[in-house]
């Protein structure tokens, strides 16, 4: 009877050993300490131990330390809860490269009800993180356009000034009348121009550079950043820009995707303007666009405000659908961009809404601990 009841069991367990070894997804579990008590194939090849060096160990010693701390009070609370959880992770390689994980947690009981420890189930979604982050990348491309005219308007007067100074030089060499002193004076001359040149130039690399993390940054300085790239076009057009700070004095931080960031409030302000600058084909208009930034208990609240007509019902139904556009040649991508990356990337949300005459934008992040 029992040897009947135990080849059962052995058979059991050897099929579960080989469904959790087969599965790609890396498995483990742990107990109510936090030590792994088993795991399977695909998350010992991820960790790159074998299971007898992992069984025993705690997340510290696979994780990176931020994850493991924030995993220890998720776990805490889910086995108090026994609810189950769903996260997002980084997971760095030794190599160097990074993976982007799900992790689904749930509690498991003993037979006595009590509670035994945590399953979790790694699903490995770098491919599909790997493909948002190109869409985005891609629809930089779309900015692209207007901020080389802006580097364009920004590179004239400097490099106006500089063929002047070369011009003076020349002169003055043909009059022999070079010496040392106007010679450093004509080199510092120069460099400040170049140094401004080379300045708007690395402006505009860092933001193609993709942010691959979620950090703290403060948002003045985004839109100062933003401003030095595109301020000149639009004080070329003669738009007027508000800014509008709840706190005048300090940093307003936000904790998010600082280039992607950038990317939606350039192209919020470039829909803007472009509204604007074919108003003032028409007719005298003091187009303005206005930019609040402010706080509630939850959020990090951003508007951004144009007078320059409301937008219709029908438009503004299908604003944030992809390759929805009203131009002509425009690509319809931006604000569908907008919403991937502040409401799937930043957990946020993105609305506009038509306030008498004008278009209001409102962007709202979480604030770090929400
Ligand atoms: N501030 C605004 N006021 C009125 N309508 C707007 C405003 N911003 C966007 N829209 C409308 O939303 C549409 C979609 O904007 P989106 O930025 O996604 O693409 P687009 O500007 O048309 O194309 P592209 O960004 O490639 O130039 C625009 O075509 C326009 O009709
Ligand atoms: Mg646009």
């Amino acid at each position: 009877m029992n040897t009947k009841y135990d080849t059962a069991l052995v058979n059991k367990l050897n099929f579960e050993d080989v469904l959790l070894n087969s599965l790609p997804n890396p498995v483990y579990y742990k107990d109510i300490e936090g030590r792994f008590i088993q795991c399977n194939t695909s998350f010992s090849n991820l960790v790159n131990s074998s299971k007898e060096d992992i069984i025993g160990k705690l997340a510290y010693e696979f994780f990176p330390k931020e994850t493991s701390n924030r995993h220890k009070l998720i776990d805490k609370k889910i086995m108090k809860t026994l609810e189950n959880y769903l996260d997002e992770i980084v997971f760095p390689l030794p190599d160097g490269s990074i993976k982007y994980f799900t992790l689904n947690k749930a509690v498991y009981l003993n037979q006595d009800g009590t509670v035994g420890g945590i399953v979790c189930v790694m699903n490995d979604i770098t491919q599909r993180i790997k493909e948002k982050e190109l869409l985005i990348q891609q629809s930089k491309f779309a900015e692209m356009g207007e901020m080389i005219a802006s580097i364009a308007h920004q590179w004239n007067e400097p490099l106006v000034e500089l063929s002047a100074q070369v011009q003076k030089m020349q002169l003055l060499y043909s009059m022999d009348k070079i010496d040392k002193s106007n010679m450093s004076t004509f080199v510092y001359d120069m460099m400040i121009q170049i140094q401004y040149m080379s300045e708007t130039l690395s402006d505009f690399r860092n933001f193609l550079k993709p942010s691959t993390i979620k950090k703290e940054f403060g948002i003045k300085k985004a839109l100062k950043d933003i401003f030095e790239i595109v301020g000149k076009q639009i004080f070329y057009f003669n738009i007027k820009v508000n800014f509008d700070y709840e706190n005048d004095e300090e940093e307003i931080y936000i904790y998010g995707y600082e280039n992607e960031l950038k990317q939606v409030l350039l192209n919020i302000i470039n829909n803007a303007k472009n509204k604007i600058v074919k108003i003032n084909e028409d007719k005298n208009f003091i187009g303005e666009i206005a930019i609040k930034v402010f706080t509630d208990s939850k959020f990090n609240i951003i508007e951004i405000i144009d007078n320059a007509g409301s937008i219709k019902e029908d438009v503004k139904k299908h604003i944030f659908e992809p390759f929805f556009t009203t131009k002509f040649g425009g690509t319809g991508f931006g604000l569908y961009m907008a919403k991937v990356i502040i409401e799937d990337k930043m957990l946020g949300s993105i609305d506009v809404n038509n306030i008498l005459n004008n278009v209001v934008f409102t962007i709202k992040i979480p604030k770090k601990n929400n």
